[in-house]
């Protein structure tokens, strides 16, 4: 047999060196099938963890998917009942029945809005800048978590100084702020079960500067970097996603902002926030009043909805336009040769042709109408995938009102 721990300076035979070699030899495999074992294991779970988030992703495009179906699904009847009601109180009518037409377009007009919540949280619609005074968003996303909070004995500090308003979507601030809030919570309560989660707000250079600080665990240095990457997370499946770090950030940066991650010298993580004070750029709003038309317009419509097509005739036509209706892209095509219109208005989305194709084909054409188009679309969504080829062409965005359209028609006519 073999001694390891002997003590004569005699040299090994051979048959001691052979044996030597061969359990070398069988350490290394052995050693070799841990490793293979282990990394076979690691990326077992790297699978199920990848395949958890797929899932979730996959949710999330649908719910884009539904949303924006349902968004032009829900807004060509809206488009038809504030068209209408719009119609009827241009006539002569009482009071009374003024009023009630009055509660009727604001109710469509809600019913519109929620559409567009919809679609904001599927991240797919525009965002809508305004003023905003980041400390009242954040005051209203720790009112929505207090309770949650409270149960886990974490006590929430603010320390406001006053801030100037940023420019900013308010809804989609709230997101960042909650994503940050929450994970925050989710460390201090994985960590100890209690916690203060301080949020600060001061104004520098900058823009305004707000502060997420939590007593947790911290952030490995070596994870510091990879946390803002999608689907990056340390949280068991089922419980984080790790959508919400890159989320916040392309928000932020939409913003023109800044958003990123520190440890504090005493233990715990410091998100910062910094979203520049700018104001709007020049506003292009719709005009109170219906501006008198230049000159009465040759209107083509081409809408596959025979409702929405009508109203939006009797609009024009009460605006002092004529308007003639082509119920698809091919049938306006044939009307184009024989007939003179000063503008179209075109439905993105149509069976046959839809609307993009057909103005591509009035392009190839070389009419002068593809100068003179609207687009109309109830789905904010496919205007995206227009941006590139049009930027700057009027759209009207289903239900408009009559400021909207005279707006709009405005802006065809005076392009070039
Ligand atoms: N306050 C914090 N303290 C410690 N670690 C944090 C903190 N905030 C974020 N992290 C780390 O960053 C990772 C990514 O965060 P992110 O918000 O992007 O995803 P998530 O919280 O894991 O999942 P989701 O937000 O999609 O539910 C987290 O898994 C966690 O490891
Ligand atoms: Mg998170």
């Amino acid at each position: 047999t073999l001694s390891l721990g002997r003590q004569v300076p005699e040299p090994f035979t051979d048959d001691e060196v052979r044996l030597l070699e061969a359990t070398a030899d069988q350490i290394g495999i052995a050693l070799e099938n841990a490793r293979l074992y282990s990394e076979l294991r690691r990326q077992l779970e790297e699978l199920q963890r990848t395949h958890a988030q797929l899932i979730h992703a996959e949710k999330l495009a649908a719910i884009g998917e539904l949303a924006s179906g349902v968004a032009h699904e829900i807004n060509s009847p809206l488009t038809t009942i504030l068209g209408e009601v719009q119609l009827l109180a241009m006539g002569p009518v009482s009071d009374d029945v003024r009023a009630r037409l009055r509660v009727i377009a604001e109710e469509s007009g809600r019913a519109a809005r929620i559409v567009q919540n919809l679609l904001l949280f599927a991240r797919s619609y525009p965002p809508e800048r305004r003023p905003c005074l980041l400390a009242n968003q954040i005051t209203r996303v720790l009112d929505l978590k207090v309770y949650q909070l409270q149960l886990d004995g974490i006590h929430v500090v603010k320390d406001f100084l006053p801030a100037p308003p940023v420019w900013a979507d308010e809804n989609q601030i709230q997101q960042v702020l909650l994503n940050l809030v929450q994970n925050a919570h989710q460390a201090m309560k994985s960590a100890h079960d209690k916690g203060v989660l301080t949020v600060r707000l001061h104004r520098e250079a900058g823009g305004v500067h707000v502060e997420v600080l939590d007593d947790g665990p911290g952030i490995p240095p070596e994870h510091l970097e990879r946390i803002f990457d999608p689907f990056y997370t340390t949280k068991p499946v089922g419980e984080g996603s790790g959508l919400g770090l890159p989320v916040s950030q392309g928000i932020v940066s939409e913003h023109g902002g800044r958003v990123w991650a520190e440890n504090r010298p005493g233990g715990g993580a410091a998100f910062h926030l910094v979203l520049p004070v700018g104001g709007p750029g020049p506003v292009v709003e719709a005009p109170r009043e219906l501006p008198l038309p230049t000159r009465p317009l040759r209107v083509l419509l081409v809408e596959d909805e025979r409702r929405v097509a009508d109203v939006l005739a009797n609009l024009l036509k009460s605006l002092g336009h004529t308007a003639e209706v082509a119920l698809g892209g091919r049938q306006a095509l044939e009307r184009i040769v024989d007939n003179q219109y000063d503008v179209v208005f075109v439905d993105l989305k149509m069976p046959e042709m839809d609307g993009r194709a057909f103005w591509q084909e009035l392009v190839a054409r070389d009419s002068p109408l593809a100068r003179h188009t609207i687009f109309m679309t109830g789905n904010p969504r496919s205007l995206e995938a227009l941006a590139d080829e049009k930027a700057g062409t009027p759209l009207l965005a289903k239900p408009f009102t009559v400021p909207e359209l005279s707006a709009v028609l405005r802006a065809a006519t005076s392009a070039g």
